[in-house]
């Protein structure tokens, strides 16, 4: 009501709202995991540079689908993999899962294939570190922040060797490391561990599968991490754990919610972006929307 008698305090709002965004805008260092982890984070990525943020995203030269963008600033960096290692691996990660064999060489097969993936794409994080020019740059940009995602951990390891504070945009990560790691308290008796699909109701064989499940997952996780481990321990000067990178995340972005997971008790910083999955929205494909002719 106050606002009818003054004018100029009308004025004053609009164009305080009309004010673009580089005033209030902070710098943000953007490190990508390539393949479909990205397709929601260009979203993000996009509507902070929209809104005056100046954002830059660092990309390896060869990738599959991190292709540069008038929306936001791209630096590259030289790799040594060439675009065809890339799709060889990336083949192999897709035969093993494909291959139809028999349980356990299916569980091995794609433990193995994975180990590999994850090798190949780390080799291109070392590729960065390699590229003085690129770090120095990065460094003297004067960032305020980092965003990554936390599977691919070369982000973490620039945000530590940066000495920058880190948000975390994510689905999820294995052997339940994303609340542990934020310690998280996560029940065994009904907090079912990811491949088990179990609910957050168990029997007690269940429950009994849920902790062998979870006993296992310490190994291959081990297993997983091992060359990304031993690459941020001689980055940063420091003996570095799973657990430690990924502790100091100052906000965790979650691309899910309790619409498909179960609940379960989560830290203050954790927050939950499901809908982002569901920005790019397509009408279903007519064939499937439809009843074929033989189905009336
Ligand atoms: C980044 O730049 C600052 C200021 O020039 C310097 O003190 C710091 O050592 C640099 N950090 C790295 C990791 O190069």
């Amino acid at each position: 009501m106050a606002l009818r008698f003054c004018p100029s305090c009308i004025f004053l709002l609009l164009l305080l709202l009309l004010l673009p965004g580089p005033l209030a805008g902070g710098k943000l260092l953007v490190v990508p995991m390539m393949g479909s982890h990205w397709l929601s984070m260009q979203k993000v990525v996009e509507k902070l540079s929209q809104r005056g943020h100046e954002v830059v995203v660092v990309v390896p030269e060869v990738t599959w689908n991190l292709k540069t963008s008038q929306a936001y600033k791209v630096v590259t960096y030289p790799v040594t993999q060439t675009p065809e290692e890339v799709e060889d691996v990336f083949r192999d990660y897709m035969y093993a899962h494909m291959r139809g064999l028999p349980f356990p060489l299916n569980a091995l097969g794609v433990y193995r294939s994975s180990v590999e993936i994850y090798n190949a794409f780390f080799s291109q994080c070392k590729d960065l570190f390699r590229s003085q020019e690129t770090l120095r740059a990065l460094n003297q940009t004067g960032f305020d922040a980092v965003l990554t995602d936390p599977i691919f951990f070369c982000g973490v390891t620039l945000a530590n060797y940066l000495s920058l504070p880190f948000v975390f945009f994510m689905r999820g990560l294995d052997c339940n490391l994303d609340f542990d790691a934020s310690q998280c308290p996560s029940p065994l008796s009904y907090v079912p561990r990811l491949f088990t699909f179990n609910s957050d109701r168990m029997t007690f064989l269940q429950r009994v599968e849920n902790a062998l499940v979870s006993l296992l997952g310490l190994k291959y996780c081990d297993g997983y991490y091992a060359e990304a481990l031993k690459f941020s321990s001689e980055v940063l000067q420091r003996d570095v754990t799973v657990k430690d990178l990924l502790a100091s995340a100052s906000i965790w972005l979650m691309r899910f919610d309790f619409v498909f997971e179960y609940a379960r008790p989560v830290m203050p910083n954790m927050v939950f972006v499901g809908g982002i999955n569901c920005v790019d929205k397509k009408p279903l494909n007519k064939a499937y929307a439809e009843p074929t002719k033989s189905d009336k």
